[in-house]
């Protein structure tokens, strides 16, 4: 039996985490974690028996092998900084996006006594479309093939652009060797003048209840190629966040990903 305790359990991804684990014969949820405690049959609802607030988190990692943790970038930042101890030596499943450096220092320390995974996208698709951006990117050069990511999300996600698209962009900047962060343009507005060659062009859509879609564009003068993917429930990702905790616990400690956990 494997023993979960989620981060942003009462959230959506957190939900759908919980159905999942409901349903398996090989997984048990041992606890909790959100922004305020909940206890009775608001936890039971859930399948815990208490969920705590981020003070009280290291008792609802007791017990747990896995702590997958789908919250929101200050609460993982919290989680990490405030309760390391508590994490150490347990394996870490992290979805969550949007975080800072110092978070992901934290994170790479951890290493050290825990297998760690970091995933902006537990989809097998998105990794599969990664590894084929990266090949157009290569075969399609960056002198005469322009790339923009388009990403589509539902109105409350709280990070722009996505996690994924990052990934995505970071698979285009890999293949034409370039750093992201000197080639990377975030939208554009206003009097831009002429887009220079290399660029790497990031854009967000927000609205209704789109689970999230990636688009990414080599654009030639004389044709243009396009690669998309698209998740139509979010149970997609829920899925490969336990297929990944599956396959993490019991690891050696350092970081892994899941081009790792696919065997990509
Ligand atoms: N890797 C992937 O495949 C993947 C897929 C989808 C989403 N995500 C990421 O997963 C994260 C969660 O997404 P979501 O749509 O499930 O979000 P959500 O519905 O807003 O849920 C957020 C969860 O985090 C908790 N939380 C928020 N702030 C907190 C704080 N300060 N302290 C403790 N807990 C806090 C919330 O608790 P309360 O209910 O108590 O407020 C809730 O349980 C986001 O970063 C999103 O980008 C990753």
């Amino acid at each position: 039996m494997l023993n979960i305790t989620i981060s942003g359990v009462t959230g959506r991804m957190g939900q759908a985490l919980t159905r999942l684990i409901a349903e398996a014969e090989d997984l048990r949820l041992v606890g909790g974690i959100a922004a305020g405690a909940r206890s009775g049959n608001d936890a039971r609802r859930l399948g815990c028996e208490h969920i705590e607030a981020i003070d009280d988190a290291a008792r609802a990692l007791e017990g747990a092998d896995v702590c997958i943790d789908v919250s929101s970038a200050a609460a993982l930042g919290a989680l990490v900084a405030e309760h390391a101890a508590a994490l150490r030596g347990r394996a870490l499943v992290i979805g969550t996006t949007g975080f800072d450096d110092a978070t992901l220092r934290v994170l790479a320390e951890l290493a050290s006594d825990s297998p760690v995974l970091v995933a902006a996208n537990f989809s097998i698709g998105v990794h599969v479309l990664a590894r084929l951006v990266e090949d157009a990117a290569r075969l399609l050069g960056g002198d005469t093939f322009d790339v923009e990511i388009v990403e589509a999300h539902h109105r409350r996600k709280a990070d722009a652009p996505s996690g994924t698209a990052l990934l995505l962009a970071e698979a285009v900047a890999k293949a034409r060797g370039v750093p992201l962060e000197e080639v990377r343009r975030d939208g554009r507005s206003g009097r831009t003048g002429e887009r220079s060659t290399g660029e790497i062009g990031l854009h967000a859509l927000r609205g209704g209840g789109v689970v999230g879609e990636h688009r990414v564009l080599l654009l030639g003068e004389r044709e243009r190629v396009e690669l998309f993917h698209s998740a139509l429930d979010r149970s997609v990702f829920a899925a490969g966040a336990l297929h990944a905790a599956r396959w993490l616990a019991g690891r050696a400690p350092g970081r892994y990903t899941m081009r790792d956990v696919i065997g990509l």
